[in-house]
């Protein structure tokens, strides 16, 4: 399994580093089969699997639940799961417990934390307590009230001072990988070669340490909007369309089963039975 120290020697040595999101066992053992670094279940769960129109629903049971599944397909693999929605902005008390059970019931390796100021001082509090933190800075999608939607972050010269600081911050809170979110791809370089913790990007261009895209949205089985910045690398849900359609109309029409997915009585009893 790849560590915080392998990540930092891939930044260091220019190798980029992968991350996609997974959410259940199967997915996320051929994330693991590829050899992709590390596995994100984010809490973009509730939006691409529990069918929410964004992440604010997701409980930290949700969380848990997913993270032991993807654990089980993935024994091997660096585990990043989300914090969910206002589990650690209330106090140092709430945030140390919903962390503490994400690593010890739902096997995490590490916790991700959307936003700066106050969140990152708990992510400095959580580093000294032993806990590998994940910062995510840019677009926080559990912000998307106060943010007034889904849009890039640091275009302006103040927005993007804004960003430079917290990365800083978040070097100094000692965390682990930066996820950086929406973000011109200038701004993104900049933050990359400024702070010596891998920064992992989403629609933040092709300068940053590595990427990270939404299983989903990678293999084509999204519904609804898909953002600028994703590559579908196939057309999954077309697939599994047509697969449903055969299999209904087949059953329909009296084709499936076929005689080779039929279990017969042995000979002797097939006499006997039934009077
Ligand atoms: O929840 C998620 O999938 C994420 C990524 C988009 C970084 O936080
Ligand atoms: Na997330």
């Amino acid at each position: 399994m790849k560590t915080t120290t392998d990540f930092f020697n891939m930044k260091k040595n220019g190798d980029k580093i992968t991350m996609v999101t997974a959410y259940d066992a199967p997915s996320a053992k051929l994330a693991e089969d590829v050899g992709i670094d590390t596995i994100l279940v984010g809490d973009s769960l509730g939006m691409v699997v529990l069918g929410y129109d964004s992440t604010v629903p997701v409980t930290i049971e949700d969380m848990i639940h997913h993270t032991k599944a993807v654990k089980r397909g993935a024994q091997n693999t660096f585990i990043v799961t989300d914090m969910p929605f206002l589990t650690y902005h209330a106090s140092l008390e709430e945030t140390f417990s919903h962390a503490k059970r994400l690593i010890q019931d739902g096997n995490a390796s590490a916790v991700k934390m959307e936003g700066g100021g106050a969140v990152l001082d708990k992510a400095e509090a959580l580093v000294s307590a032993g806990v590998p933190v994940v910062a995510h800075l840019g677009l926080t999608p559990q912000s998307v009230g106060v943010l007034g939607g889904y849009r890039v972050q640091g275009k302006s010269n103040s927005e993007a001072d804004k960003l430079m600081k917290e990365a800083k911050r978040a070097e100094v809170a000692g965390v682990c990988m930066l996820v950086l979110e929406c973000v011109p791809e200038e701004l993104a370089k900049v933050i990359s070669t400024s702070i010596s913790i891998p920064v992992i990007g989403i629609g933040a261009g092709r300068e940053t340490d590595g990427q990270v895209l939404v299983f989903h949205d990678v293999i084509g089985y999204t519904q609804g909007h898909v953002p600028k910045f994703v590559k579908k690398y196939s057309d999954v849900s077309s697939i599994v369309y047509d697969s449903l359609h055969a299999f209904h109309h087949e059953v329909k029409d009296g084709v499936f089963p076929e005689e080779s997915h039929v279990f017969k009585q042995p000979e002797q009893l097939n006499n006997k039975m039934y009077g």
